[in-house]
């Protein structure tokens, strides 16, 4: 069942019931200022970091569950009413929400008023602009009250929702004509505040929840809009929000519309006042000034859309498969840009209070988010190597706004490490921009202590090499790519982390996923060092990874499959003599895409028994059996009930593993199959099923095991995303940047057979054209550049950049 529909002239996806079986939220902004909005105008935004700086309140967990928003009401006469459908929930005459790229717009209807509420964060600016605009279609003149409402956070989105002693104490806001000021803090260490305008003269003004809602009712049936005024209440503690009050009256046919701007403002500290206790305006009239008007708003949009058509414009492809193209076009792209932005911080799972930037996830967001814009992935890469220490080691996690990482999480996390050659090397490959290398970064943001990029990919390398053990199999520490796989914690005690607590520097628990991660990782590692003229000591690294080859196909195979780890007590994870968890899908992904046992069997073995005993109808299980008891030795993944999370749900970030691997083997079809099985755009039809959007991907579905098998949770902030993209565009579509150019290679399920792509590449346009006549899976039998036949798949960059007309016949 559909709630909505994909309109891909648009890049939109229009939802037709406010209903929707979980809200379905998109993301605006592009930089530092955002907005989660959801389809009933529920959400939240913050500048910068979603817990230090978040400017508007929202209530998680909550019954019903999307309460909170920046919302808009329409009074007219006895019609009560919002766009969005919530929070007063009057059943609308008609209503629609288009999520769109940066945008979100509401068109409803109520008793003949149409209304239109159009929101998005303008390029460049710290703001969220909204216009709301009404048509009068029925034939009475119409008398209407339009208020607006949000809630205002104390700024540090924890200590808000904790710290009431103190915070009923301390809120603070000026008004002044239609502008409102929140300046919570500002009196003393803060130099912030936020602003709430609206470009219309109006009647009146609230700024204490107190008096607007009221303290038995609440955003569904406000006090001051139930009595029809507002009481131009001042916030004196308590809790400070914003609400305009307009009166307009509208003739029948008459339109008329109106601009919020909410936005975040900073004054340099010694700039703060502009009198005694007032606050220095100058950047909030700023803001105001270049978004007063429908032309400014209307050329902000398009700007906005503009960008957003630029930038998908790096990779898009026309197929016959009508899914295909608008999932690689628009929603991967578009959330691999989300993902890259949020990290795990901010979305309808993820609070925002605890987690920052993951090292680990903010360097596989990267993978899918560098060619869309290649300056910015740089910068992400040299903060996410200052953060790492000394021995090569990382902080698992660290904060967007002080960039620092994070005590409160540790370090230990076995796989951190190797992620940031990942990283590197695919921005290499993007831009062979080897400059990169030369950046100084710091240990620990310690100034006093740099070393280039290069010596930090070194630092990641040795860490592994250095940290081997019994079976000469790297070491998991607290926790490799399956966080919730616990090796040397041992948790007895309800609330103890099972990141953090036990020992992170067990001697004998080993994971054959972070050796598969260390041979295709050293293996990209050793062509930095080739291109950067350290040959020998490629060589060097090569024979390292040769052994952990060996070891891996020694104590790392089962029989079919890759075994996944050794306990600390030597006892073998995911191996055919474990009771259950006796297969999992990680090591098979890594193992075979870092290619070892390619050529002996192992891998496809491997990819065969993933088929045999993991595959369901929603996607590949991360592991089989699932765990019926808690395990001690085993930590988290076993405290899950089954067919859940990391016991055995469908992790969706491990499926693009599998497909990436089968594209590698050869298998298109298959290939095809896996990726196909966990992507939204493809599972919109059961959406009753999946809930979550039909247009991001989800950390999470159900598994077999589960009551709600095919059920998705967690959607949008997931390492699904960036790893599909690659997936599908570089293994299946098979466009693929290395190090010395572009290599195209696709390997197709004969479903989708012929294909165009255009693909923007270090300053070139390649129009490539593939064509698939004998419904091969892969083999390139010929290829042409610019008319002239060329030997290899590797498409070398021209000297200067131009475009460059490719095409490939597979077969
Ligand atoms: C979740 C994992 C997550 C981990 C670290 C666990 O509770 O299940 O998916 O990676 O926490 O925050
Ligand atoms: C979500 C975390 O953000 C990610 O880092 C981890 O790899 C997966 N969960 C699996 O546990």
């Amino acid at each position: 069942m559909r709630f909505g529909y994909f309109d891909d002239i648009n890049s939109e996806y229009v939802i037709t019931t406010p209903e929707t079986p979980l809200p379905w939220i998109n993301y605006l902004g592009t930089q530092d200022f955002f907005r989660l909005i959801s389809n009933t105008s529920g959400g939240y935004c913050f500048y910068k970091d979603a817990k230090l700086m978040r400017l508007t309140r929202y209530r998680y967990n909550n019954s019903p569950m999307d309460c909170g928003g920046h919302y808009f009401y329409i009074k007219d006469g006895s019609n009560i009413w919002n766009p969005g459908w919530q929070p007063v929930k009057t059943p609308l005459d008609s209503y629609i929400c288009r999520h769109g790229l940066g945008y979100t717009v509401f068109e409803s209807s109520k008793n003949g008023l149409d209304a239109v509420q159009e929101v998005f964060v303008p390029l460049h600016e710290n703001c969220e602009l909204t216009r709301v605009t009404m048509m009068n279609k029925s034939s009475e003149t119409k008398e209407i009250d339009l208020y607006s409402y949000v809630e205002f956070c104390l700024w540090d989105a924890q200590d808000d929702a904790s710290n009431f002693q103190r915070n009923f104490s301390i809120g603070e806001v000026e008004v002044e004509g239609s502008t409102i000021y929140h300046k919570t803090e500002y009196r003393e260490r803060r130099n912030h505040y936020a602003v709430f305008h609206v470009n219309k003269e109006i009647c009146g003004f609230d700024t204490s929840r107190d008096e607007f809602a009221g303290i038995y009712s609440g955003a569904d049936s406000p006090r001051a809009i139930m009595a029809g005024t507002s009481y131009n209440s001042i916030a004196h503690g308590w809790a400070p929000v914003g609400s305009h009050h307009l009166k307009i009256t509208l003739a029948p046919g008459k339109l008329y519309s109106c601009i919020f701007i909410l936005g975040y403002c900073e004054n340099p500290y010694e700039h703060k006042f502009s009198a005694p206790g007032v606050i220095n305006k100058e950047p909030a009239d700023r803001l105001i000034s270049l978004f007063g008007t429908d032309d400014q708003f209307d050329v902000a949009l398009h700007a906005l859309r503009t960008y957003w058509k630029d930038l998908l414009s790096s990779y898009r492809i026309t197929s016959a498969n009508e899914k295909l193209d608008r999932a690689v076009n628009i929603w991967n792209q578009y959330q691999c840009m989300v993902t890259f932005n949020m990290s795990r911080s901010a979305s309808y799972f993820e609070s925002g209070l605890g987690r920052g930037m993951g090292f680990r996830d903010s360097c596989q967001d990267l993978l899918g988010f560098v060619h869309l814009i290649p300056e910015r992935a740089r910068e992400r890469i040299i903060d996410i190597a200052n953060t790492q220490f000394p021995d090569g080691s990382t902080y698992h996690q660290y904060q967007p706004l002080t960039k620092r990482g994070n005590m409160a999480v540790g370090s230990g996390f076995n796989d951190d490490p190797l992620w940031l050659i990942a990283c590197v090397s695919a921005y290499l490959k993007e831009t062979g921009d080897f400059s990169i290398l030369d950046e100084q970064c710091t240990f620990d943001s310690n100034e006093d202590d740099k070393a280039s990029l290069l010596d930090h990919l070194r630092k990641s390398f040795d860490y592994t090499t250095t940290n081997l053990g019994p079976h000469s199999l790297p070491l998991i520490g607290r926790a490799d790519w399956n966080d919730c796989l616990n090796l040397n914690c041992f948790s007895k005690h309800p609330g103890e982390s099972f990141q953090i607590t036990g020992p992170s520097e067990g001697p004998v628990a080993e994971s054959v996923f972070i050796a598969g991660m260390y041979v295709k990782y050293g293996k990209e590692f050793a062509d930095i060092l080739t291109h950067a003229g350290c040959e020998t000591e490629a060589a060097d690294v090569l024979a390292k990874v040769e052994k952990m080859c060996d070891a891996v196909l020694d104590a790392g195979w089962d029989g079919e499959w890759f075994v996944r780890a050794y306990d600390a007590f030597g006892a073998p994870v995911g191996s055919k003599v474990c009771d259950e968890g006796r297969i999992y899908i990680e090591p098979q992904g890594m193992c075979v895409m870092a290619g070892i046992g390619k050529d002996t069997g192992e891998a496809e073995a491997a990819l065969r028994s993933v088929e045999k005993h993991l595959d369901t109808e929603y996607g590949i299980m991360l592991h089989q059996p699932a765990y019926t008891r808690y395990r001690l030795e085993l930590g988290e993944i076993s405290s899950y009930p089954p067919g859940y999370k990391e016991n055995a749900s469908i992790f969706c970030h491990c499926n693009p593993w599998i497909a990436i691997s089968e594209a590698i083997l050869g298998h298109g079809d298959r290939a095809f199959e896996v990726y196909r099985k966990t992507n939204p755009v493809f599972l919109e039809d059961i959406s009753e099923i999946h809930r979550t959007e039909p247009y991001a991907y989800c950390q999470t579905i159900a598994g077999k095991d589960a009551a709600t098998h095919g059920e998705g949770k967690n959607s949008w902030l997931t390492g699904t995303a960036a790893w599909s993209f690659v997936c599908i565009s570089q293994y299946i579509l098979g466009i693929r940047p290395e190090l010395d150019g572009l290599r195209i290679d696709p390997c197709l399920p004969p479903e989708i057979g012929s294909f165009s792509c255009v693909r923007r590449f270090r300053g070139s346009t390649y129009n490539i054209s593939v064509v698939n006549g004998k419904d091969t899976e892969k083999g390139v039998s010929s290829i042409t550049v610019n008319g002239a036949p060329c030997g290899s798949s590797l498409i070398p960059v021209p000297e200067t950049p131009s475009v460059i007309d490719v095409r490939i016949n597979i077969g």
